[in-house]
């Protein structure tokens, strides 16, 4: 008998904890760890780089064609981004491309042209992938869905900590404001809003630590898939 494939997919807004739970989980058990986010970040910073306001549909849609987005992993595990051959990946961590990548990705046509890139990936291995519309669109069959949240004040101290690791001089209160206009653009899109799936798990972390949060989420995947850790 073939290998069974496990997809676990975990949506949620922005700071929830998703890609450091998703990371941790997907090292756990040897499945490989997508980030969809990323991908709409390196749009993203093609549509800054090319002088196109992010909200330019047409502009945005014209731009598509004219780029390679691709993804591998590097020896470490770790999911790197290239655009047109350029790995990217520290570059689309930045607030300013947050906001490009938030825009972008309110975009139908960017959706759907991203769309295969991400099933794919579940095709063929055992994935444990975090987004928005993992759950509800790009993996409706997942054999486990969680929707991870937080309180916005929380998820915007863990990620003021996060930038302020990397050096970056943001305050509390603009990234309180950035993840709240997030939250907004990315909940209140018409395609694909970030919502729960009707058959998801939903965690509230504001309470727990990563390492909790951690353990929660893989006690839910050894139950769901019958794993043993
Ligand atoms: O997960 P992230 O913060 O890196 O994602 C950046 C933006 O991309 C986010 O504001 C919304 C968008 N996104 C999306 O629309 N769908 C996904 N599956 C993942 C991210």
């Amino acid at each position: 008998m073939s290998e069974k494939i496990c997809s676990v997919a975990i949506d949620g807004p922005a700071g929830a904890g998703k890609s450091t739970i998703a990371k941790a989980a997907a090292a756990r058990y040897g499945f490989i760890y997508v980030d969809t986010g990323a991908i709409y970040r390196t749009v993203g910073l093609a549509a800054k780089r090319a002088g196109v306001e992010p909200r330019d549909e047409a502009g945005v849609l014209d731009l598509l064609p004219t780029l390679s987005i691709r993804f591998d992993y590097g020896e470490d595990g770790a999911q790197r981004m290239f655009l047109n051959g350029e790995d990217v990946s520290a570059l689309i961590r930045t607030p300013e491309i947050s906001m490009y990548a938030s825009a972008v990705s309110a975009i139908p046509g960017v959706r759907a042209y991203l769309l295969d890139m991400q099933r794919n990936m579940a095709k063929t291995t055992s994935v444990v992938m975090d987004g928005r519309d993992i759950g509800t669109v790009v993996l409706p069959d997942a054999g486990l869905k969680i929707f991870l949240t937080a309180s916005v004040e929380e998820r915007a101290k863990r990620r003021l900590a996060e930038l302020a690791a990397k050096g970056d001089p943001s305050t509390y209160e603009e990234v309180l404001a950035d993840m709240a206009q997030r939250d907004e653009n990315d909940t209140n899109r018409a395609a694909a809003p970030l919502r729960a799936a009707e058959d998801a798990v939903r965690v509230d972390t504001s309470a727990l630590t990563l390492e909790e949060s951690i353990e929660h989420i893989c006690a839910l995947i050894e139950e769901r898939f019958s794993l043993g850790a």
